[in-house]
């Protein structure tokens, strides 16, 4: 057991990171398209859209295009953990997607059930540490023992940050932060004054991971969906217009592309370094 952890703290510090990332073009024509490492963000969260339209423009039932949604959650995934991203976190099912048919909510349990058990094996292996952000309690027995034991397998595992929203409200998890605070405060373990941003953000799912850097969502619809409200305030955002199972690598490496070129200012300003303000020049000896 000791020598299994330490092995895989071994392999996951010297876990390869790529030089650059590049994507084999699908026109031979371009060049590979390529990214330093340090442009990439640490932390992508994903709104995975636009199955049910995906498959109805096949004739297909909503069903067939959640199942080939999975297909591509498996690409991104993997290219997530081939260049290095530190934490990727993925809209799975939300808190509103109960209200749909009965068909089409035992199809996605069907299907998440079917991921985490026919997945988990190749996640572990990579040293994957999987979180799941959402009511888990909230879920049906077989998901919620499928869930817990992705979680409890994978928690020392120090490779890629993937947190799965299922069962998941951005309201609903800022409430539920709210409450553990207050119920703190009852117990007289800590004093309303104490309350910070530092105390809420230990309270949600996502509790010491960095702030998303980058959201992108597909579909051509251009929300959040009640996604992560606290950990998206400085996102960049990135819309894609193809249905979630066309989704690839490379138009993830696009995304990111896209990401690499924003100018990020939190508010503040990034003055080019010519135009940052002149230091005060020493007076001259002639103006005392
Ligand atoms: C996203 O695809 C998957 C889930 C919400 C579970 P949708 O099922 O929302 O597909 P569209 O948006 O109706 O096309
Ligand atoms: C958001 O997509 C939820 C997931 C992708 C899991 P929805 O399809 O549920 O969102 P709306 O209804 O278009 O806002
Ligand atoms: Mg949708």
């Amino acid at each position: 057991m000791f020598f299994d952890r330490l092995s895989r703290l071994l392999n996951d510090a010297f876990r390869p990171k790529p030089k650059y990332i590049t994507v084999t073009p699908v026109s031979s024509a371009g060049p590979a398209q390529m990214l330093p490492p340090s442009k990439l963000p640490r932390h992508v969260a994903i709104i995975m859209d636009g199955n049910g339209r995906w498959a109805q423009s096949r004739g297909m039932p909503r069903s067939a295009g959640h199942a080939a949604g999975t297909e591509a959650l498996r690409d991104i995934i993997r290219a997530s953990d081939d260049w290095g991203i530190e934490a990727l976190s993925l809209y799975a099912f939300s808190t509103e997607n109960w209200s749909r048919s009965k068909e089409e909510v035992g199809a996605l349990m069907g299907l998440l059930l079917k991921y985490f058990n026919s997945e988990i094996d190749e996640l572990d292996a990579k040293h994957v540490k999987i979180t799941i952000l959402g009511d888990v309690d909230g879920m049906p027995e077989p998901q919620r023992e499928a869930l817990r034991n992705a979680m409890v397998r994978t928690k020392d595992n120090a490779g890629l940050k993937l947190n799965i929203a299922v069962n998941y409200g951005g309201r609903a998890e800022l409430v539920r932060a709210a409450k553990a605070l207050a119920a703190q405060v009852k117990d007289g373990a800590l004093e309303p004054e104490a309350i910070d941003e530092a105390a809420f953000e230990g309270q949600l799912y996502t509790a010491g991971l960095p702030d998303v850097d980058l959201l992108i969502r597909t579909s051509g619809e251009l929300r959040t969906s009640n996604f992560l409200p606290w950990q998206l305030v400085y996102a960049e955002m990135v819309f894609d217009d193809c249905f979630w199972p066309d989704f690839d690598r490379t138009r993830y490496l696009k995304c990111l592309r896209a990401y690499a070129e924003r100018d990020r200012r939190f508010g503040g300003r990034n003055e080019p370094a010519e135009a940052a303000p002149a230091k005060p020049t020493q007076p001259s000896e002639t103006e005392t």
